[in-house]
């Protein structure tokens, strides 16, 4: 733990820097779950012709991460039983991934690290057998005993347990997944924690459908998204089930599991806000959370609907680590973080629709999700404070990624900050496999729709972000995807604005607010 503090910083000092500083500022018996036996989707001709069968892809093809998720198939829904001990952190489980056939299949991969696998099953057409597997890093391989026709549906049923344990990953600064805090236990999956504790298509490319299925001690709360249902199963256990209809990316799933108590909170318009908070956080700290209906309608008016059927927090004790994540509709967040006040909450919200309802088709298009929600975050403290306190948000920033902040501290040439900076902050789009979440991936991934502002004004900016999410929502898109549509709805100088500040090795001059790189 200690040899990862400083990175866990690091990601706390990333979003701390998007912040203003101004001053307000189970494996139960394996029950038969609906949906269990699948039908053909396809006619019979098509099944009895010669099959062509090879493996399933190990990767899904990121050109960042290529052995993350799969090829071969799509997943249509996760059907995810825990039985959790959460004083033992032990976890018995079954995981049943209902998914669809690409071309035909000889095997597939599954994501899956840790835990123990007991027993595979494969369903294709009805019918159930036992699958060879075996193991390789982080790919879980299946081999059915019969190759699986292309468009037809299958269920891989993997029954397993053990303590998940977090998953080390270059991205961020410390290990992704599954964590646990005294009896508390959240998940942290991205970008890849998610393989940690069920066996996945971990890509954002592939969304699915979720029901997940947690035992735990009847004094235990089961928090994650969708629509939840809670029942005595008896010996002092009860069951929570947790039913998420809008696909979502694997690493997007909430999960908390504690002595959580919920708090209703002004909805925003029909949406429901809850907010799950461990009692021992100091309920001044909560305060922000109050507001999260008001945020999302105030995005809701500039991005278009709220994208999903209810909102809000999982708000969990830290052991450390200051950090937020957007998980679909419920947002999670450690106490250390919530010293980022609103800033911090709005930031996850507008993730909702930007790397949440849109996802990104590769990793390495992250500043469209962090970028996005830095932007957004910075609207929302010009609604509330003022426009002062945006362009004194903005001007920082782009002193800090363009040098400007350096070449006035004592003893740096306007060269050489200049200099310092393009190395520090290099350009957003497409980063390193290191440089996932680094503050230019936020800043001046932010400074770019900043830019665009200024360029075409409010009503033109909305426009595109409001054509962004309608178009692409439900699925995933990329840089090209954005810098198209910008062109489409803007023309070639706003294209090539936003292309110039996402890809040049040098931020460009924002001419209206007087800054331009030093030297
Ligand atoms: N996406 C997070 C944010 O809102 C940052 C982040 C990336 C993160 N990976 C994480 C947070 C893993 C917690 C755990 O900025
Ligand atoms: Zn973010």
């Amino acid at each position: 733990m200690r040899r990862l503090a400083p990175g866990i910083l690091a990601v706390g000092l990333l979003v701390a820097a998007c912040q203003g500083t101004e001053p307000r500022a189970g494996n139960e018996a394996p029950v038969a779950a609906p949906g269990t036996v699948t039908t053909s989707t396809i006619p019979r001709e098509v099944t009895t012709r010669a099959l062509d069968p090879r493996p399933g892809a190990a990767g899904i093809g990121d050109p960042l991460y290529p052995g993350l998720g799969n090829g071969g198939y799509d997943v249509v829904e996760y059907r995810i039983d825990l039985d959790v001990e959460p004083e033992m952190g032990t976890v018995r489980a079954r995981t049943e991934v209902e998914a669809v056939a690409l071309h035909d299949l000889s095997s597939f991969n599954l994501d899956l690290v840790g835990m123990e696998v007991r027993r595979v099953e494969v369903e294709v057409d009805g019918v159930r057998s036992p699958a060879a597997w075996r193991r390789a890093g982080r790919e879980l391989v299946v081999e059915p005993d019969e190759a699986i026709a292309a468009g037809s549906t299958f269920v891989a049923d993997v029954t397993y347990e053990g303590i998940p344990a977090p998953v080390p990953e270059r991205a961020v600064p410390f290990a992704p997944g599954w964590r646990k805090v005294g009896d508390t236990i959240y998940v942290f999956d991205q970008p890849d924690g998610a393989a940690g504790w069920f066996p996945a298509n971990d890509h954002p490319r592939d969304r699915a459908a979720v029901r997940l299925t947690v035992t735990v001690p009847d004094d235990v709360v089961v928090v994650s998204a969708g629509e939840r249902t809670r029942r005595k199963v008896g010996a002092g256990r009860v069951e929570y089930r947790w039913v998420v209809e809008e696909p979502l990316a694997p690493y997007l799933l909430p999960l908390g599991i504690g002595p959580f108590e919920e708090r209703s909170e002004p909805p925003a318009g029909s949406i429901p806000v809850t907010t799950w908070f461990d009692p021992d956080i100091l309920e001044g700290l909560l305060d922000p959370f109050r507001r999260q209906g008001e945020i999302v309608q105030f995005f809701a008016e500039r991005f278009g609907p709220y994208p999903f059927d209810r909102v809000g927090a999982l708000v969990v004790e830290d052991d450390g680590l200051r950090a937020a994540l957007e998980t679909q509709e419920v947002s999670t967040y450690t106490s250390g973080s919530l010293a980022w006040g609103e800033a911090v909450v709005a930031h996850e919200l507008a993730h909702q629709w930007f790397g949440d309802h849109v996802t990104v088709a590769r990793w390495d298009d992250i500043w469209l999700n962090e970028g996005f929600a830095t932007f957004s975050q910075w609207l929302w403290l010009e609604h509330d404070v003022g426009r002062d306190a945006y362009d004194r948000q903005v001007d920082r920033a782009y002193r800090v990624m363009s040098g400007l902040d350096r070449a006035e501290s004592a003893g740096v040439s306007a060269g050489e900050a200049a200099r310092q900076a393009r190395r520090a902050f290099p350009p957003p789009d497409h980063p390193r496999a290191d440089q996932l979440f680094t503050p230019s991936v936020y800043q001046r991934g932010g400074l770019t729709l900043v830019a665009l502002r200024d360029l075409v004004g409010d009503e033109a900016v909305f426009d595109v972000l409001g054509e962004w999410v309608r178009r692409f929502g439900g699925g995933s898109a990329t840089t090209e995807d954005f810098i198209a549509l910008v062109e489409e709805r803007l023309g070639t100088e706003a294209a090539e604005l936003v292309r110039a500040f996402v890809d040049d090795p040098q931020i460009p001059p924002m001419p209206s607010r007087g800054l331009a790189p030093p030297g």
